[in-house]
């Protein structure tokens, strides 16, 4: 039976860089804040009107496909994952495979916000297992600063996110021990709310009537429709994410070395085994702290939120690849990638490079 391994990795980030002092002159933050609470220093912002998750999507795939010996015709199957597609619909998937010029083959997008990557990479180990394809492009990109709240009401969620791009082809191997070892995805609806981006959406308040303080302003309403967005949401700035910030910590914390701990038992693996432990990037003092919990060096973790803050379901791509550049990364490594973010939902992935 055929499984699958990574065959080419790319990344792309837009050029321009905000820096937290920028961010001082538009809200009532600091550098020093940011700095002790994520270990953010930096961030990359997307060109408005010349750039789009699709965009940057294409950018790391054209360097993936080519580092993976191929051209956009080997690819027999598109994976996008984004919390910030170009349009509501349709998906980035498809938008990609027009611009890649891979008309014709199946286009699939993945809502998992920070886990996006891991599900998009367990779903192409699942097809590719099964026969289906043998080539796979999954793509992880995000234009989070479109759609952020400048003002200091939203300087806790502003602050640490950043845009850009990673992509992997994923691929048929026969190879023994080699690849993809095993991936674990799991979610828990109960916390839909604590982390998330709910207007504009059809829900209607429905989910929120025991959470008044988060109840949409629908104002003066027509007998039917218009509930998606109103005015009085825009100028209430309800039209922006919202996160409880200190929860989604408490519960990343614990769950990153549950579901790590989950894919060493499922391979016989040990702590000690993993080579290089690339977590998503949600936040510098969690990455520290699901490492102090696990026992592992820092030659062992992989972390870049420093310079590109916590770029979401990009932000293992991009990191993987990074590492992987800078040679940290060998033949032979055991990998292991895990997230954890809105939904909640989380996940992991062993890899034997
Ligand atoms: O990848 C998706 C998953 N997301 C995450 O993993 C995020 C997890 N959570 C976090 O990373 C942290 O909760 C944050 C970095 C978002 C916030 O840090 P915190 O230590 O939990 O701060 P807090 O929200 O409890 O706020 C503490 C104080 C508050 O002021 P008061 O009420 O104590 O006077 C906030 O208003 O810090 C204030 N604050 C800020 N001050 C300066 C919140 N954001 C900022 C800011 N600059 N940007």
């Amino acid at each position: 039976m055929p499984h699958s391994k990574i065959a080419g990795m790319g990344f792309y980030v837009p050029e321009q860089i905000v820096t937290n002092k920028d961010l001082e002159k538009v809200m009532d933050t600091t550098d020093e804040w940011i700095r002790e609470r994520t270990g953010i220093e930096e961030r990359r912002y997307a060109k408005k009107h010349e750039e789009t998750a699709t965009t940057m999507g294409v950018q790391a795939a054209n360097i993936a496909i080519e580092r993976a010996g191929l051209t956009n015709k080997d690819i027999d199957f598109i994976i996008f994952a984004t919390l910030s597609p170009d349009y509501y619909f349709p998906g980035c998937g498809v938008l990609l495979q027009r611009e890649m010029g891979m008309n014709g083959i199946g286009a699939l997008d993945i809502r998992n916000q920070c886990s996006g990557f891991i599900y998009a990479l367990s779903i192409a180990d699942q097809f590719i297992k099964s026969g289906m394809y043998k080539n796979i492009l999954i793509v992880g990109s995000e234009f989070h600063s479109c759609g952020l709240d400048f003002t200091t009401r939203g300087r806790n969620v502003t602050v640490i996110f950043g845009d850009g791009a990673g992509a992997a082809v994923i691929q048929a191997t026969e190879e023994e021990g080699k690849g993809i070892l095993t991936t674990h995805l799991h979610a828990d609806g109960k916390f839909a709310e604590e982390l998330a981006y709910y207007n504009p959406g059809s829900h209607g308040g429905v989910f929120l009537k025991d959470k008044p303080e988060r109840q949409s302003n629908y104002g003066e309403e027509p007998e039917f429709g218009g509930i998606f967005m109103t005015n009085e949401m825009v100028d209430d700035g309800q039209i922006y994410p919202t996160m409880n910030g200190r929860y989604v910590f408490k519960w990343a914390v614990e769950k990153f070395p549950e579901v790590i701990h989950e894919a060493l038992t499922k391979t016989g693996n040990v702590v000690d085994d993993i080579d290089m432990l690339i977590p998503h990037q949600a936040n510098l003092r969690i990455s520290q702290l699901v490492q102090m919990n696990l026992g592992i060096e820092n030659d062992r973790v992989y972390n870049n939120i420093q310079k590109y803050g916590n770029t979401t379901a990009a932000s293992i791509p991009i990191a993987l690849c990074e590492a992987w550049e800078k040679g940290k990364i060998k033949d032979g490594d055991l990998v292991c990638l895990a997230a954890f973010g809105s939904g909640f939902t989380w996940g992991s992935a062993l890899i034997r490079w």
